[in-house]
C-alpha cells in the first residue's frame, strides 16, 4: 500500500550552511531507495524555494509547516498560502501541537488556514490530537468535528489529516498499532457520518509521534494509517532513509 512520508523538519537549520548539507545528504541518503510512497519534505518556510530547487527531480515534494488564513493584505509576518505555492511548496502542515501551544491557535483559526490553503491549491496536513489517554476521543472529536461542520465536503476530500498524540510527540512512545488503527478508523467513521463513504475513503489519515525506521511497521503499516508526520527522524537524512527503507 502507497503510503505518504512527511518529514516536518520544524524550526532548525538555523543557517544556510545547515540548510546546504542537509539537503546534499538527504539527496544523497535516498538516491538509490526505490520507493511507491509518497515522500513530503516541510522546511521553514523561508527555505521552501530552496529545498523545491535543489530537491527537483527527487521523490520528494516539498511543503510548509504553516500559513496564514488571508491571501494577502496588511497581517506582518504572516506568510501567504499562494506565496508558498509560487515558490513550488504544495502542502503545508496546520494546527501542530507546537503552534496550538504557543501561538495560541484556535480550531477556528485552524479552519479559516485550512479552507484559504485549498484555494491556494496546496493540500493541508492537519493534526488532530490529545493531550493525555483520558481525554483523546474527546480532542480527536472535537477537532475533527469542526472541520467536518466547516468544511464542505469537497474541501474535506483535499485535506489529509494526521493524528498526532501531544504525548508521543518528540518523547520517544508511540501507541501500539492496535490504538493508532481505532484512532484511524474513528476519524474515519466520524468522516463517513457527515460526508459518505467514498470521500471518506479518499482522506488519507496519518499517524505522527516519535516514528523512526524501528517502529514505521507498526506504526504505518499494521496500524492501517495512511502513512506518517515525522519530527526528529526527518533532522537526520540517513535515519529519514533507513525509516522509508524498512517500509519499501
Ligand atoms: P516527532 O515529531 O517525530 O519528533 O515525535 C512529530 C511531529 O511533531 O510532527
Amino acid at each position: 500500500m502507497k503510503k505518504l512520508i512527511v518529514g516536518n523538519l520544524k524550526m532548525n537549520m538555523e543557517n544556510v550552511s545547515q540548510r546546504d548539507a542537509y539537503c546534499a545528504e538527504m539527496r544523497d541518503a535516498c538516491a538509490h531507495i526505490k520507493t511507491e510512497h509518497t515522500l513530503i519534505l516541510c522546511p521553514p518556510v523561508i527555505y521552501t524555494e530552496y529545498f523545491c530547487r535543489t530537491l527537483e527531480n527527487t521523490s520528494f515534494r516539498i511543503g510548509a509547516q504553516d500559513c496564514f488564513w488571508e491571501m494577502y493584505g496588511s497581517y506582518t509576518g504572516n506568510t501567504s498560502p499562494k506565496a508558498i505555492y509560487s515558490l513550488g511548496g504544495r502542502y503545508v502542515i496546520l494546527g501542530h501541537s507546537e503552534r496550538r501551544t504557543y501561538n495560541h491557535e484556535s480550531n477556528d483559526d485552524i479552519v479559516q488556514k485550512t479552507k484559504t490553503a485549498i484555494r491556494a491549491q496546496l493540500t493541508p496536513i492537519v493534526c488532530v490530537g490529545f493531550l493525555s489517554y483520558d481525554d483523546e476521543m474527546h480532542s480527536v472529536q472535537e477537532q475533527v468535528g469542526v472541520l467536518l461542520k466547516q468544511l464542505s465536503h469537497e474541501e474535506i476530500e483535499k485535506v489529509i489529516i494526521a493524528y498526532e498524540p501531544v504525548w508521543a510527540i518528540g518523547s520517544g512512545k508511540t501507541p501500539t498499532s492496535d490504538d493508532i488503527h481505532t484512532m484511524v478508523m474513528y476519524i474515519r467513521s466520524m468522516i463517513v457520518q457527515v460526508c459518505g463513504k467514498d470521500i471518506a475513503a479518499r482522506v488519507p489519515i496519518l499517524y505522527g509521534g516519535s516514528v523512526n525506521a524501528g517502529n514505521i511497521t507498526e506504526t504505518c503499516v499494521d496500524s492501517y494509517a495512511d502513512g506518517v508526520l515525522v519530527g526528529t527522524t526527518s533532522l537526520s537524512p540517513e535515519k529519514f532513509a533507513a525509516m522509508v527503507r524498512a517500509i519499501s
